[in-house]
């Protein structure tokens, strides 16, 4: 098949390097982003009258065609035309005739390209925004549910101090946010157009590079040819924060893994997100948790992937950078896949009340508040520390819990020890003393919560 950069050739390619260089099997997925770019530009380039307004005007309305048959799935892609660039000005060209040759004036698939993927991530990462903060209004709709809800909290996945239930959540909530600050903060980059640059030094023609932003609702324009075609440090970013964000829904997965275990029965997740063995019939497995744990590692991947393809390129474009669209479509697709399904796998999960709050009567997780306790009566901490040591020391000797003693036994280790101690003991006690800002306490929990609802309302 003839080629449309064929001139200067005169031997067909290699059906190998035609597989090998052809990225239309995955750049297919830029069909919508690639003929949006063309409308701006041929628009730009009929304003501009760098090529006539009859021209722009049938150029434009083959290019819509071509979207529709694209959409209606009547054309198909070539492997003979490389990518999703060529083969759509292919379609044009068999659309209007050669006038749809006119397009790529003062373009190169260089510029094409890059703006391609600006306006693919532009979008999903507004959709990602969105769909993150679906994640954390589940997340504070549990919370305001469980604000009274007492648990072990740990620390080494050994038992600490009672937290209440919103308070352990809602970590998760200001991770996202972070993770959601830092994709509005990556628009910033994202928001820049490369069209105009050409294949690295610009154009000959009088274009209007202003204006085909203003069309395609970019803010900026690179200023410098060669950097708009050479870096793909916005998808970089992308990936990065993408990692970071699947690394928080990574951990809150382990948990709620741990949680719904045998050993915890902290939370149950519901039928609809969890499935069977086929061959143990008592089973009911998290995949849906444990999947998205393990999907962490392809985002990471894709990030370690792309790093790496650009690290030894000299500017401007190279090849090499065809290599970075799978990865970003990959992280795309696995991100919003699952913060899809965390929102409705939070939302409708059952809290056990029950089972978090008899795991905090059956253990040592007070023990910090005794040594508080002994502080007020005017004793050092660090000696009220060793005090409580010994005591615990004694309890795990006994089988004895601190709740389950009785006055005689503390004041064998200091006569400071009166009656009010069994009030500071339950766990209630202990969560609700933690009124600090930013603490546990379920005063300090609903505070929290007025301040999460409005960062929800803000965007
Ligand atoms: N398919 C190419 C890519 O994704 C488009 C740019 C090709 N440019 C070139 N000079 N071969 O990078």
């Amino acid at each position: 098949m003839s080629k449309l950069w064929g001139g200067r050739f005169t031997k067909e390619t290699n059906k190998l390097v035609e597989e090998l260089t052809a990225s239309i099997s995955f750049d297919q997925k830029l069909a919508k982003e690639d003929i949006q770019g063309s409308l701006a530009h041929v628009q730009m380039l009929g304003e501009q009258n760098i090529i006539s307004k009859e021209d722009a005007d049938k150029i434009a309305k083959g290019l819509n065609v071509v979207g529709e048959k694209l959409e209606k799935g009547e054309l198909s892609y070539s492997i003979a035309h490389e990518d999703i660039h060529m083969n759509i000005e292919k379609f044009l060209i068999d659309e209007i005739g050669p006038v749809g040759g006119k397009l790529h004036t003062g373009r190169s698939r260089n510029d094409q390209v890059a703006t391609d993927m600006h306006i693919y991530l532009k979008n999903h990462t507004e959709e990602i925004i969105k769909l993150v903060e679906s994640v954390q209004g589940a997340i504070v709709e549990q919370a305001e549910k469980n604000i009274d809800t007492i648990l072990p909290g740990y620390t080494h996945l050994q038992r600490a101090q009672p937290i209440s239930f919103a308070h352990h959540l809602l970590t998760y909530f200001w991770m996202l946010e972070r993770d959601k600050g830092r994709l509005v903060d990556s628009l910033d980059r994202v928001n820049w157009l490369p069209l105009g640059a050409g294949a690295l030094a610009g154009t000959t023609f009088p274009i209007d590079r202003e204006r085909t932003a203003e069309l395609l609702g970019f803010e900026h324009v690179y200023p410098n040819s060669i950097d708009a075609v050479s870096d793909r440090d916005f998808i970089l970013e992308f990936l990065s924060t993408a990692s970071i964000m699947m690394m928080h829904i990574s951990r809150l997965s382990e948990e709620l893994v741990i949680w719904s275990s045998q050993e915890f029965q902290f939370v149950e997740l519901d039928d609809s997100f969890c499935t069977g063995s086929s061959i143990m019939p008592q089973k009911k497995n998290p995949d849906v948790p444990e999947l998205l744990r393990a999907k962490t590692g392809r985002v990471y991947g894709n990030l370690m992937g792309l790093l790496t393809v650009l690290k030894g390129l000299p500017l401007a474009y190279n090849k090499d950078m065809q290599e970075d669209k799978e990865g970003m479509f990959d992280t795309v697709e696995t991100v919003e896949g699952s913060l899809q399904l965390l929102a409705p796998m939070i939302e409708t999960m059952v809290v056990n009340h029950d089972k978090m709050r008899l795991a905090t009567n059956q253990d040592y997780s007070n023990a910090t508040d005794i040594a508080d306790y002994l502080v007020t009566k005017g004793m050092p901490f660090r000696e009220a520390h060793e005090v409580i040591g010994k005591i615990v020391l004694d309890g795990i000797k006994q089988s004895k819990f601190l709740l389950d003693m009785s006055l005689d036994e503390f004041q064998k280790y200091s006569p400071l020890f009166k009656e009010d101690i069994f009030k500071v003991l339950t766990p209630e006690h202990v969560v609700s003393a933690r009124n600090s800002y930013g603490g546990t306490s379920q005063s300090q929990v609903a505070k929290q919560i007025i301040l999460a609802k409005d960062k929800l309302r803000k965007l």
